[in-house]
């Protein structure tokens, strides 16, 4: 039985879908350069994602550029990817130095690079290792396993038994364990049967995770500090305090997902960091190589990492050396060119602006540092805001309908982001 807020989310999504598609093949605007690219993908690419109809051929910063040379603000920073600003001349150079060198020697052998990257990651972070992936899902996939191993090795969980928690509406990837954990119809339909022992609790709710943390069998509560694909839900003050002290005393792993919210996205190195908290297990993934190269990363301490064992698990690209050339590179910019601190000083200007906007156009403005979204009022509709912007020149996209992230890359400057907030402020006013 899908509850009603399901139902109507199917609607939006199927409406987005079709509204898309209809972009792509009939809007006026469409120059035949954009049709051509459009026309290919949807001939010869599976239809898994409904793209805002632009056709990029270029980047550089806080900017994008199109097949007709029209330049756009980019204010989705690919998820989160390009918090460094796309093609970073820094990024850029070392991925062209090291890809001359050495890529890929798989962890069948070491390279010179990985031990260098794995004692930065570690030493910034504060944690004893890093276990190396690619992509951010595989960091929570990762994460569950080391939690089974820890459930089994240390805590004692009987064979079999193990359980994790986790939050409604979360959102950490495609997998069959992640769309398991998931409570969006569309992320998991048609895609049973389902990974057995995953608790849903409600976000936000700590009598909810103390009394799910309390059965034994419990091993791991993943969480993102702020929820980022259910539309930048942020969550109470000292929510994250709370969560650490609730499994700390239900003996469970505290699991940050940070694949999102981390690496100065918020306003701190870390979304945690806000209320000084440490997981027991941090994920990254996305800005980790600023956008060149999937690079995503497990940090703990050894109680937790050290239950994995040669041969239990890994990753053929997993630690490649150009990867952790990147990762290294993309680490040092976030801190040399103090990305968290923009971002956090910056944030506050752009909601301080948001909220001027009439409340019969955008009902909510929320967020912490540049990751932030509004809630659009009906009849409004967010797709065609979007539309509305990209014509303007800034490129952003709905989530969950009447939501629209604001996330643009951290390098944005202070008048750049005044430009950005004149087009958002004409594009909703024209919409209306
Ligand atoms: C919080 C969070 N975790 C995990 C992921 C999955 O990352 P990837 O798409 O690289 O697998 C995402 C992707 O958007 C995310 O937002």
């Amino acid at each position: 039985m899908l509850s009603r807020n399901s139902i109507h989310h199917l609607r939006q999504v199927t409406r987005r879908i079709k509204h898309g598609f209809t972009h792509q093949t009939r809007s006026a605007g469409v120059t035949a350069a954009s049709q051509k690219v459009f026309d290919r993908e949807k001939r010869y690419g599976a239809h898994n994602y409904a793209s805002v109809p632009v056709a990029l051929t270029r980047a550089e910063g806080v900017y994008v550029w199109d097949v007709d040379g029209k330049r756009y603000f980019d204010f989705l920073s690919s998820y989160s990817a390009v918090n460094q600003g796309h093609c970073h001349p820094r990024l850029v150079r070392v991925l062209q130095q090291q890809a001359e060198r050495l890529t890929l020697t798989s962890r069948a052998f070491y390279s010179d690079v990985l031990g260098e990257y794995e004692e930065y990651i570690t030493n910034l972070f504060g944690y004893d290792k890093v276990l190396p992936m690619n992509t951010g899902v595989e960091t929570g996939e990762t994460s569950v396993k080391l939690a089974r191993k820890w459930a089994y090795k240390v805590k004692g969980v009987p064979q079999g038994q193990a359980k994790h928690v986790f939050c409604e509406n979360n959102f950490w990837g495609r997998t069959i364990a992640a769309v398991s954990a998931s409570t969006d119809p569309v992320a998991y339909n048609d895609y049973s049967p389902f990974v057995p022992g995953f608790i849903i609790i409600p976000f936000n709710d700590l009598d909810a995770l103390d009394k799910a943390t309390q059965d034994p069998d419990v091993c791991s509560f993943m969480v993102e500090p702020i929820q980022g694909e259910a539309g930048v839900v942020v969550p109470d003050n000292g929510y994250i305090q709370g969560v650490r002290d609730i499994c700390t005393k239900n003996n469970v792993l505290f699991i940050a997902d940070e694949v999102q919210t981390g690496l100065g996205r918020t306003g701190k190195r870390l979304c945690v960091d806000h209320e000084g908290v440490k997981p027991d297990m941090v994920l990254l993934g996305k800005a980790l190589s600023g956008g060149l190269y999937p690079v995503s990363a497990v940090l703990a301490n050894d109680e937790v990492m050290l239950t994995i064992l040669p041969g239990e698990h890994g990753s053929t690209y997993g630690g490649n050396a150009l990867g952790s050339r990147i990762a290294i590179e993309a680490l040092k910019v976030c801190e040399e060119e103090r990305l968290a601190e923009n971002s956090e000083r910056l944030g506050v200007l752009l909601r301080e602006e948001l909220n001027k906007i009439s409340k019969d156009l955008v009902t909510v403005v929320r967020g912490m540092g540049l990751f932030n979204a509004i809630v659009i009022k009906p009849p409004l509709d967010a797709w065609d805001v979007c539309l509305r912007m990209r014509d303007n020149g800034l490129l952003a996209k709905p989530t969950h309908g009447d939501k629209i992230r604001f996330s643009p890359p951290l390098v944005i400057t202070e008048e750049q982001l005044w430009q950005c907030i004149d087009i958002i402020r004409k594009s909703l006013e024209e919409s209306a």
